[in-house]
């Protein structure tokens, strides 16, 4: 594996799953393998698990790895090629990421979209600026339109969930709902998105996807979902049931509705065929998901945000190999 990006840098998902999943039964198997190399994770927006679940996931590999928070701590970066910087931007990414890329073996970044320009948020223009001119393979730690070490996480999930659990046996493939989720902010449909993306790419599943009217995602990632705008009938059966707002794609980054009925309670969950409840966090609580739901034994999104390492070290891992 040369870079991390998206689903499409991935040759085999089920491989990279059970690579996650042995990490996870035993963290150090390669604790030689990244000796002596180096790995740097920019941050350009707010993190909790995946800077931390990162970091680990290199610890464990022998790496050292150094966090830049640069939005807080570095110069303000240019992305746009030709810019005339006589604005509030100091350093143009041309002149950063090389430098950046003679420091580290494997760079990752964090860049969240504007959300006011569609088309420059959906041309990837940051963190493809960034690969351009860095010189290293490069990790997204989530980018303007794509989240693929959570959606790795939440495959790697999943498939522990079916291992331990009957589903599989019951049926030819467990059913997953996507669901749109109120919030009191515009949020990226980055996590909707890749979630989408790679349930499509890992094809093991019955997917829907379900949302308020005007909310539909780019079909790039949803192509091959089904997508139904009745919450209750999308969650019929659901085996699990995945919670997550995004704001409008078509009229983009805006909130055109809020009706707290979408958020997940105990009542709808009684829909499901008893439905193991995923979110990728952090999560409103009351808003998104009722505590009730939230706390009970449904809910995995504990084990989902642990399982962050595992899918992080066999990303950095499959890199590691190539260096
Ligand atoms: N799920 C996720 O990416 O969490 P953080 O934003 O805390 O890293």
């Amino acid at each position: 594996m040369k870079q991390f990006i998206s689903v499409h840098d991935v040759k085999n998902i089920n491989a990279l799953v059970e690579k996650a999943l042995m990490y996870k039964a035993d963290p150090f198997k390669d604790r030689t393998l990244g000796a002596d190399k180096r790995i740097g994770l920019l941050f350009l927006n707010p993190s909790l698990r995946t800077r931390l679940s990162t970091q680990v996931a290199a610890s464990n590999l022998g790496m050292e790895a150094i966090v830049f928070n640069v939005d807080k701590e570095g110069w303000a970066l240019e992305f746009e090629e030709g810019a005339i910087m006589s604005g509030s931007s100091v350093e143009h990414i041309k002149d950063a990421a090389p430098i950046l890329g003679s420091y580290f073996d494997i760079l990752c970044i964090r860049t969240f979209p504007s959300l006011k320009n569609r088309e420059d948020d959906y041309s990837e223009l940051y963190i493809s600026q960034f690969i351009k001119y860095c010189g290293v393979p490069v990790i997204s730690l989530e980018s303007a339109t794509l989240h693929p070490l959570q959606s790795l996480t939440d495959i790697v999930t999943i498939t522990e969930e079916l291992q331990k659990s009957k589903i599989k046996n019951q049926k030819s493939k467990p059913k997953i709902v996507l669901t749109w989720a109120p919030h009191v902010k515009a949020l990226p449909q980055c996590v909707a998105n890749s979630f989408a993306q790679w349930i499509n790419a890992w094809g093991e599943a019955d997917f829907v996807i379900t949302h308020p009217e005007d909310y539909e995602l780019s079909e790039q990632f949803t192509k091959g979902a089904t997508i139904i705008l009745n919450q209750d009938e999308a969650l019929k059966d659901a085996d699990f049931v995945y919670v997550k707002n995004w704001s409008t794609y078509k009229d983009y980054g805006k909130i055109y509705e809020n009706d707290p009925r979408w958020m997940l309670t105990e009542e709808k969950l009684k829909l499901t065929n008893n439905a193991k409840v995923m979110h990728c966090l952090p999560v409103r609580r009351n808003v998104e998901l009722s505590d009730e739901v939230l706390d009970s034994v449904n809910s995995i999104v504990t084990q989902q945000a642990g399982n962050r390492v595992w899918a992080a070290q066999s990303v950095i891992s499959e890199i590691l190999r190539t260096l």
